[in-house]
């Protein structure tokens, strides 16, 4: 039986990747920041629901250790995300961007993987085929973002980018302090969720699929790589 924590996983894409997962016979833990709304998302999915905000120390600690004691974890899915909007929805630009909102956006996007990673090691390295997926963005990509012509090199914002990047960063180098762990980045494509005002192309269904392929890579599946449903992208 295999056990995955999901962040964020009440709407959008973490709820659907929880949709799949449990119809795939995982145990789920949807790990949310809101009672009400984790627990509306866990009844109608059949998944487990542990209070948990990626931003929060203590928080995490407790989710980590509510985990623990119900038997541990195989699958990590860092899936809980921020993106900067105006009121209009656009993207904030350079001249805009303040540490305020670079902060704001990295202590979701950023050290809420690394708090989360950090809590929950101990219980992934004591699975016997330990699986973590961060979801990162094609806008994480220097190689798309610097590509003139290309839908990555108009997008004007900076913090999201730049959080997403650092988790490309994050991936790489816990591959390789964990051989034993498989770790991947994922770029699921512009989907239609709160998180950009519904404006993405693609449905949950398309957007999630990457990541629930990652999520049940064995232990002969790739680590440190970044991937789209297509592939492996350029960093
Ligand atoms: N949609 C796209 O086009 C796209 C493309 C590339 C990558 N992504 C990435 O995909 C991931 C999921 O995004 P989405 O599009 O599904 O957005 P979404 O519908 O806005 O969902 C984001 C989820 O993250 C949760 N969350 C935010 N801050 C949190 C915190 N501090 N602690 C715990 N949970 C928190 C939200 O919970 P609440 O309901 O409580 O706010 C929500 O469940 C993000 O990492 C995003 O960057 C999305």
């Amino acid at each position: 039986m295999t056990t995955t924590l999901i962040t964020g996983a009440n709407k959008g894409l973490g709820f659907e990747t929880a949709r799949r997962l449990v119809e795939a016979g995982h145990t789920v833990y949807l790990g949310c920041r809101d009672a009400e709304r984790g627990r509306r998302a866990a009844e109608r999915l059949g998944a487990r629901l542990v209070l948990l905000d990626v931003t929060d120390d203590a928080s995490v600690a407790a989710a980590a250790k509510t985990v623990e004691a119900d038997g541990g974890l195989d699958v990590l899915v860092n899936n809980a995300g921020i993106e900067p909007r105006n009121p209009d929805n656009g993207v904030p630009g350079a001249a805009e961007l303040t540490a305020e909102l670079m902060r704001t956006t990295f202590d979701t996007n950023v050290f809420g993987v690394v708090r989360v990673l950090h809590a929950f090691l101990p219980l992934l390295l004591a699975s016997p085929a330990p699986v973590v997926v961060n979801v990162s963005s094609g806008l994480a990509s220097l190689t798309r973002v610097s590509t003139p012509d290309t839908p990555a090199h108009a997008y004007p914002g900076l913090a999201y980018p730049a959080s997403k990047t650092a988790v490309n960063m994050l991936t790489v180098q816990y591959a390789k302090a964990f051989p034993g762990l498989r770790i991947n980045a994922v770029e699921p494509g512009y989907t239609a969720t709160d998180l950009n005002g519904r404006t993405g192309t693609q449905t949950v269904e398309e957007g999630a699929e990457i990541i629930v392929r990652m999520a049940q890579v064995g232990p002969d599946g790739p680590t440190g790589g970044y991937f789209d449903a297509s592939g492996p992208l350029p960093w």
